[in-house]
C-alpha cells in the first residue's frame, strides 16, 4: 500500500517564509498541527518559527497561527456559567501579582471569574505556583469541581489543563530554546490561542513595556497589544489593553508565598500604591468592558469592593472551596518562611534610578523562586523584598532589599548579582508613569 504524501514540504515553508513570503491558511495548519503530533523534525519546526522571527507575519498570518493553535486541542464552553465571565493576561512581569487582587476585586464586583493560568513559561514561577504557597490549595479541579465553586463563589483559578491549545506548548518550548520568545506575532499568537480556548466573554491584557518586559518601547508594546486586540474582537471577544510599565518590578515583593503576601495586603488596605493602582485600573476597565457604566463608575464599584474588605472576603471563600487554609489570607505573616534571610546593604550613596527588573526575577529564582528545567519544583518562601525602588534615595549601609532562601550557598552570588542590577545617579530620575497606554480595536489612548 502507497503511504499518502504529505501535503506540503516543510523545506518549502521555511524557503517561503525565510524570503518573506505569506503563508498561506492550510500551510499554517499543517506546521501547527504537526508540531502538535510531533510529525515535523525539530530542525524544520524551529527553522521555521526562526524565519518568523526574522520575517515576521501579515495579520492574517498570525490570526490563522492563534485560530489553528486554538483548534489544536480542547475549548473551553463557560456558558452555562452565570454573569459575564472575564479574564486578564499579563504578557510577565517580575513582581507581578495583580491576578491575585483583581480576580477578587472583578469577582466581588459581579463579574464571573473562571480562570485558568499557567505554571509560568521561563524560570520564574506563574500564577499556579504562587497560588500553590497557599497551604492545601487545590489547583487542579475536575471540570465539574471547577464549574461548581464559580457558580458558588463567582471566582475560581485552577492550573491550565494540558488539552488547552496543546500545539502552543510544544511550539512555545522550541521558541524558548532558540531565543524565538519576543516576536510579535508569535507572542500574540500564543497568548490569544489560549484565550481564545479559555472561553471567556471579555479578555483584558496586560501588556507590560520596560527593560523588565519582552517589549523593550512602547511603539513595540502598542503593535503586541494591537496585534491581539484584534485578534480577540475578530474572534467576538471584547478585547482590550493596557500597557503598564516593567522598567522596575511591580511592588516590592518577588517570589512567591511573598507575591500573594503583598497581594493580599491590598486586599486588607494596605500595601504598595502600584499595585494597588495598577488593579483597580485593570478591574475597572474590565467591568467597563462588561457593560457596567462608564469608566468613573466602574472605578467607583470597584473601589467600594476593595475598601469594605468584600474582595478579601471572596478571596477568602475561593481559598476555602479550592481546600487551602485561608487563615493566610486573613493573617499574611503566617505564610511559609524561609529559614535563611539576609538583609543586602547599599555599597553606595545616591538615588536610585535604575532596577533591572528581568535580572532581578533571575536573582529571585537562584534564591529558589523560580525553576531552572522546566519539571523544577519552586520554593513557594524564596524571593526578595525590595526596601528601595526607583526614586529613593538611599546612603551606604542601609538595606536596599532583603533576600529570603532554603539554599545558603546562593545568598553571596545572589547578594551581587542584585548589586549589579541595581543603577545609582547622583540626581533623582524623572518619575515614570505605571500605565503609559490604553489599546481598544480602533484606537490608542495614551495616558
Ligand atoms: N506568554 C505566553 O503565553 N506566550 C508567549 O509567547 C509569551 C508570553
Amino acid at each position: 500500500m502507497q503511504s499518502e504524501a504529505p501535503a506540503f514540504r516543510m523545506y518549502d515553508l521555511i524557503t517561503k517564509k525565510k524570503r518573506g513570503g505569506e503563508l498561506t491558511e492550510e500551510e499554517i495548519r499543517y506546521f501547527v498541527n504537526g508540531c502538535a503530533a510531533n510529525t515535523i523534525p525539530r530542525e524544520q519546526e524551529a527553522a521555521l518559527l526562526m524565519a518568523i522571527w526574522a520575517q515576521g507575519m501579515t495579520d492574517t498570518e498570525t490570526t490563522e497561527m492563534t485560530i489553528a493553535m486554538k483548534e489544536s486541542g480542547e475549548t473551553m464552553d463557560l456558558s452555562s456559567l452565570p454573569g459575564v465571565k472575564v479574564d486578564k493576561h499579563s504578557t510577565g512581569g517580575v513582581g507581578d501579582k495583580t491576578t491575585f487582587v483583581v480576580a477578587p476585586l472583578t469577582a466581588a464586583s459581579g463579574l464571573t471569574v473562571a480562570k485558568m493560568s499557567g505554571r509560568g513559561l521561563g524560570h520564574t514561577g506563574g500564577t499556579i505556583d504562587k497560588l500553590e504557597a497557599i497551604p492545601g490549595f487545590r489547583t487542579t479541579l475536575s471540570m465539574d469541581e471547577f464549574f461548581d465553586a464559580v457558580r458558588k463563589n463567582g471566582l475560581a483559578v485552577i492550573g491550565q489543563s494540558g488539552e488547552l491549545a496543546p500545539a502552543d506548548k510544544k511550539i512555545y518550548a522550541i521558541r524558548d530554546i532558540i531565543a524565538a520568545v519576543d516576536s510579535i506575532p508569535l507572542i500574540a499568537s500564543s497568548i490569544m490561542s489560549k484565550k481564545l480556548a479559555a472561553g471567556t466573554d471579555v479578555i483584558l491584557l496586560d501588556v507590560k513595556v520596560g527593560s523588565g518586559a519582552f517589549m523593550k518601547t512602547l511603539e513595540d508594546a502598542e503593535k503586541l497589544a494591537q496585534t491581539m486586540v484584534n485578534i480577540g474582537e475578530r474572534a467576538g471577544k471584547r478585547t482590550e489593553a493596557l500597557i503598564t510599565d516593567m522598567n522596575q518590578p511591580l511592588g516590592l515583593a518577588i517570589g512567591n508565598a511573598l507575591e500573594v503576601a503583598e497581594a493580599v495586603e491590598v486586599l486588607h488596605g494596605k500595601g504598595p500604591e502600584d499595585v494597588r493602582e495598577e488593579s483597580v485600573m485593570l478591574s475597572a476597565e474590565m467591568l467597563y468592558l462588561s457593560g457596567r457604566g462608564d469608566r468613573d463608575a466602574c472605578r467607583r464599584i470597584v473601589e467600594d469592593a476593595l475598601n469594605s474588605g468584600a474582595a478579601l472576603e471572596k478571596l477568602c471563600a475561593m481559598v476555602r472551596t479550592q481546600g487551602g487554609d485561608d487563615s493566610v489570607i486573613r493573617d499574611p505573616s503566617l505564610f511559609p518562611q524561609a529559614p535563611f534571610v539576609h538583609e543586602v546593604l547599599a555599597p553606595w550613596d545616591g538615588y536610585i534610578v535604575g532596577m533591572a527588573a528581568e535580572y532581578i526575577g533571575g536573582v529571585s529564582a537562584m534564591l529558589g523562586a523560580g525553576r531552572e528545567d522546566l519539571g523544577d519544583a519552586v520554593d513557594p518562601a524564596a524571593g526578595i523584598l525590595l526596601k528601595k525602588k526607583c526614586g529613593a534615595q538611599v546612603k551606604k549601609g542601609e538595606v536596599v532589599a532583603t533576600l529570603y532562601t532554603s539554599k545558603k550557598e546562593s545568598i553571596a552570588e545572589a547578594e551581587k548579582r542584585f548589586l549589579e542590577a541595581v543603577s545609582v545617579g547622583s540626581e533623582p530620575p524623572a518619575p515614570r508613569k505605571l500605565i503609559y497606554a490604553r489599546v481598544e480595536k480602533d484606537q490608542v489612548v495614551r495616558y
